[in-house]
């Protein structure tokens, strides 16, 4: 058996015999990036910033944390140009003659951190808006709605109480810790239970028609939790509607530097009714939040 056949042999017992692990959320990722295909060619063919982001009035923010959550908003803008901070992507325009920046954040809590900070050192935008998809806690969320984000609770980092060899796992007697967050106004971090999204956004948020919206608290973490008891338990404890990624990460970096936040989020599935995740809703959440930016740009902005 010559050297390049024995190869193969030991290629095919490999293949055979070490499980592919494939999370739940891989899967989930899978489908958002072919549904968002064309938005990842459209950005890639948008000419590249040339020089320094200069603009006479700070820009709106607009954070999306995949192509699919963002390919409406891009495509919305005029003269669009893209700049790149580290690894992350950031595109910039005007939407309803006013500047905004689209950004990509991706995806999990340190990406959402590390690309709002870089987006306030390089934008230093005068407001931000978190939008995205989510997954329902409560059985009456279905597809489409939207969950206007009164505050977000960082739910990845978690204490759990003594419970002794081989007395088993019981995940609700845990507690969240919240977050370690710089306070602007004691001028030190400090830990808080959630955040609060701005008020004048929130109340631009709740006066929109035409959407099922509910105000709640958005849960974000490094996970995708497919417990109903466990939603349940965090609904119940700290009023969890939904969960996500990114939206408490993006608040805390916006909250530290007193730059005007809110999250919004569609639900894309929602397990306690029996909804599959899909894709194609990322659009809801992007036209209420084109919708919340021309009022926030019109009532606040340029009065
Ligand atoms: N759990 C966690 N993240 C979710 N997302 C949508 N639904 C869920 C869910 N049920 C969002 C996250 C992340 C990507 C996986 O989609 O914010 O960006």
């Amino acid at each position: 058996m010559n050297k390049f056949v024995a190869l193969a042999v030991v290629s095919a017992l490999f293949i055979t015999f070490v499980p592919v692990r494939v999370s739940a959320e891989f899967e989930e990722d899978i489908l958002a990036v072919e549904f968002a295909a064309e938005d990842e060619k459209f950005i890639a063919s948008l000419p590249a910033a040339k020089g320094k982001y200069k603009s006479r009035q700070r820009p709106l923010l607009i954070q999306g944390a995949m192509n699919s959550e963002i390919g409406l908003w891009v495509r919305a803008l005029k003269n669009p140009v893209v700049y790149r901070h580290l690894n992350y992507v950031y595109i910039a325009g005007t939407y309803k003659n006013y500047p905004v920046v689209v950004s990509r954040t991706e995806e999990f809590i340190p990406n959402a951190a590390a690309s709002t900070a870089l987006a306030l050192t390089n934008f230093n935008p005068v407001a931000v808006i978190n939008q995205g998809t989510a997954g329902g806690y409560v059985e009456t969320l279905v597809l489409g709605d939207i969950v206007i984000g009164a505050r977000s609770i960082n739910m990845s980092a978690l204490r759990t109480t003594y419970q002794p060899k081989g007395t088993g796992i019981d995940v609700t007697q845990s507690e969240l810790l919240g977050s370690f967050a710089y306070d602007k106004d004691l001028g030190k971090f400090r830990i808080y239970e959630d955040f609060s999204a701005d008020p004048t956004l929130l109340r631009l948020a709740e006066k929109i028609s035409g959407f099922n919206a509910l105000t709640g608290t958005i849960g974000t973490s490094d996970g995708w939790n497919s417990s109903v008891d466990y939603m349940g338990f965090l609904n119940e404890k700290y009023g969890v509607v939904c969960e996500e990624m990114e939206t408490a990460s993006a608040a805390q970096i916006c909250h530290g530097s007193g730059v005007p936040f809110i999250g919004i989020r569609v639900i894309s599935n929602n397990i306690t009714n029996g909804s599959a995740y899909q894709p194609q809703s990322a659009e809801y959440a992007q036209r209420f939040t084109m919708i919340l930016a021309e009022n926030y740009i019109r009532n606040v902005l340029k009065k």
